[in-house]
């Protein structure tokens, strides 16, 4: 029974579940702000897009909104506590102390109520603006984590899993504090983002905690293969899901030429590359913490990515 201390440690007092308050959004008290970091959404900035009446492009930053927290929905529940359950459970063929089990209980008590507030404001805001939520698949975030799993570690789906949720776990904080402090957008979004990145900031440290108590884990083979994956992974949960950008896009009344250019322009191979090093450096940094580059192959799939071990040490 491990008696280090835990970032969870205080989770009854200090979780969201516990003691949070439920986000009405006002509209009256919103206007001339925008629904999402117009600096964050790549496409808004395309001559095509910038074209449109000011409406359609208010609506497109909305469905925007939409998608992050659709998609965010959909990684908490499946990505994340699809892999916290067999931890909590005790079903992964490897020992983890009971405090550590309960840890993955109260991640998954977060995520699933994360997943409900995004849900609901999404809803709220729906509601008052009557921009409806369109109907598309919101989990391809999701489907691309998985299909990495799938080749590359096709032995091995519970430790895909696993690094799945380290992988997004330690991304996501650096995604959500890119939101909370930018004065434009509308405050009913940035205190949930605010919530939920405190949340976060606490499951950051679990599971980066939690990435070393794995690796001890794992024999030299497994660890090659999770060296390798985890590029594939970082890449699959931060290259934004373009299909609901193009249902947007449409919407917004852009024939499919202009939606097919608006997207080769703003999410191509290696668009938004330097934003994808530095919001996955710590990441990066716990990568090598355990050597990972060192492994044989490792550097040249990280590479072959566009990543690279970060130089820095600092935070
Ligand atoms: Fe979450
Ligand atoms: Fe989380």
């Amino acid at each position: 029974m491990s008696s280090a201390p835990s970032p969870l440690d205080r989770w009854y007092e200090t979780a969201g579940v516990r003691g949070g308050v439920r986000r009405i959004f006002h509209a009256e008290t919103e206007q001339g702000r925008v629904f999402f970091p117009h600096s964050l959404v790549a496409h808004l900035d395309h001559p095509e897009v910038k074209a449109l009446a000011p409406e359609r492009i208010r609506e497109i930053s909305v469905r925007h909104l939409y998608q992050f927290l659709h998609s965010t929905t959909h990684l908490e529940t499946r990505v994340v506590n699809g892999a916290a359950e067999p931890v909590a459970n005790g079903n992964t063929g490897m020992h983890f102390p009971s405090a550590l089990r309960m840890d993955a209980f109260k991640v998954y008590c977060d995520e699933g109520y994360h997943a409900l507030y995004s849900l609901d404001l999404a809803d709220q805001i729906a509601a008052v603006t009557g921009i409806e939520v369109p109907d598309v698949d919101y989990g391809g975030f999701v489907t691309a984590l998985q299909d990495s799993g799938r080749r590359l570690l096709p032995e091995d789906p519970l430790l895909a899993g696993q690094l799945q949720a380290v992988v997004f776990e330690t991304l996501i904080t650096a995604v959500l504090n890119e939101v909370p402090q930018d004065p434009t957008v509308v405050s009913t979004v940035r205190d949930l983002m605010r919530d939920h990145a405190k949340d976060e900031g606490r499951h950051h440290r679990f599971f980066s905690a939690f990435f070393l108590e794995l690796w001890a884990r794992l024999d030299r083979p497994r660890r090659i293969l999770a060296a390798r994956a985890l590029p594939a992974m970082i890449r699959a949960a931060l290259d934004w899901d373009v299909e609901p950008v193009r249902v947007s896009l449409r919407l917004a009344g852009l024939d499919e030429d202009r939606i097919e250019a608006v997207i080769t322009d703003c999410y191509g191979k290696d668009a938004g590359i330097s934003r994808i090093q530095t919001v996955s450096r710590s990441t990066l940094r716990l990568c090598a913490q355990v050597d990972a580059f060192d492994l044989p192959g490792a550097a040249d799939a990280f590479a072959s990515y566009g990543l690279r071990a970060p130089e820095d040490t600092d935070d």
